[in-house]
């Protein structure tokens, strides 16, 4: 795996974070590569105020803090983690860093923005731009020419401005928009939706997980989570908006529950939804972070988990596995993580590699999904 971006005669050392043994996926895409060519070729001046959406692992941020004032904003923990690593590694110049939830800083050049999976969040970062920039400040956003529709170039078009496409390159496309289409009305960040069945309501902030409609996986564990009165500490890891949760806390009147998720914007959906939807006040704690890093072994006596199955465009199952050591770390003996996935993933067999053949049981299985149990 290559750690090292050369352009320009500079290099820039790049990992991905949590640095792992045996990576094989790039920090940097050639999207990165082609935005940072492009802006190279336009000449700028020195100290340009450059404002920086979605940059994954730091390629943007650490390469154009070394001339310019840079203001990266992202959704994910883990960008936040690797981009500081990355600026340390190479002794870059400090950047502003934000997450998605912050306001746009108020003195901007130039935008650069690697466009997110999600059309939610892309048309709320669009918004977001057209409210505060003025017309003839530069947008150049940046993916895979596959990705890029012609619905994604209506969104840009209707929430930010002119917009044109440049020639592919790598297979991928650059995007130039101005914010200066007639559409100024705020997007709202919540979208709201009862749960089919149960008695409560989401609200889900734009880059949340599933946000427009329940996943399925939740919807079949919401059917199988415990009543029980001996779980005092529970743990939902990788909340999303929080579902899991509502549903424990309500079938456990007296649990501690703490939600965690890589995605500020779940973090806080999730605390919204918490306490909207419990009459009673709780032991509620809500964490950004990757997996449980950092949490103290043997405290908690449930973890319940639907875990993802990618890293940004990246199809992998490391982070289920890592998911389930930590789980495994911070229970107590005797303490039960409960898992949801795809009957495909096989996560049967990495259970029971962890916590035992004989401490893993099935709980539950329909043709999609099956839940399973594993005691430590
Ligand atoms: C399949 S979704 C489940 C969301 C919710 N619990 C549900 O059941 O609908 C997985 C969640 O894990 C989060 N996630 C991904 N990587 C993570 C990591 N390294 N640490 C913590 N959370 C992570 C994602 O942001 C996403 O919200």
């Amino acid at each position: 795996m290559k750690s090292e971006l050369t352009l320009f005669d500079r290099a820039l050392t790049l990992l991905r974070y949590p640095v792992r043994n045996n990576e094989t996926l790039q920090a940097w895409d050639a999207g990165d590569e082609y935005l940072i060519s492009h802006i190279e070729e336009m000449n700028l001046n020195d100290g340009q105020n450059i404002l920086v959406l979605n940059d994954s692992f730091g390629a943007l941020s650490c390469w154009f803090s070394a001339r310019h004032n840079v203001t990266t904003i992202s959704d994910s923990h883990i960008a936040h983690k690797a981009i500081t690593a990355n600026l340390t590694r190479n002794q870059c110049q400090p950047i502003t860093l934000l997450d998605s939830l912050a306001e746009l800083p108020p003195s901007v050049d130039l935008v650069l923005m690697q466009i997110p999976r999600n059309n939610r969040f892309l048309t709320w970062q669009l918004n977001q731009l057209r409210q505060v920039l003025s017309a003839d400040i530069p947008i150049i956003a940046v993916n895979k020419a596959k990705e890029i529709h012609s619905s994604t170039l209506k969104l840009f078009e209707k929430y930010l401005g002119e917009t044109t496409t440049s020639l592919a390159w790598k297979k991928h496309r650059l995007v130039f928009s101005f914010a200066n289409s007639p559409q100024t009305t705020l997007v709202e960040p919540f979208t709201t939706w009862q749960v089919d069945g149960q008695p409560f309501t989401l609200k889900n902030l734009p880059n949340v997980y599933s946000g427009e409609s329940l996943d399925l996986g939740a919807r079949f564990m919401l059917e199988h989570l415990p009543s029980d009165d001996q779980h005092r500490k529970a743990i939902d890891l990788g909340c999303g908006n929080g579902v899991l949760s509502v549903k424990l806390a309500q079938l456990n009147p007296n649990l501690a529950i703490t939600c965690v998720d890589e995605s500020f914007m779940a973090v806080a959906s999730a605390k919204q939804n918490l306490l909207d939807n419990l009459s009673s006040p709780r032991d509620l704690r809500f964490i950004d972070n990757n997996c449980l890093d950092g949490f103290n072994p043997g405290e908690y006596d449930l973890v319940v988990c639907n875990p993802p199955f990618h890293q940004q465009q990246a199809i992998t199952d490391h982070i289920a596995w890592q998911m389930f050591c930590d789980a495994k770390h911070v229970l107590c003996n005797g303490g039960q993580l409960l898992v949801i996935g795809n009957r495909h993933l096989g996560y049967d067999v990495k259970l029971k590699r962890l916590f035992g053949k004989s401490n893993v049981s099935l709980v539950a299985a329909n043709k999609k999904f099956v839940i399973l149990q594993a005691t430590k």
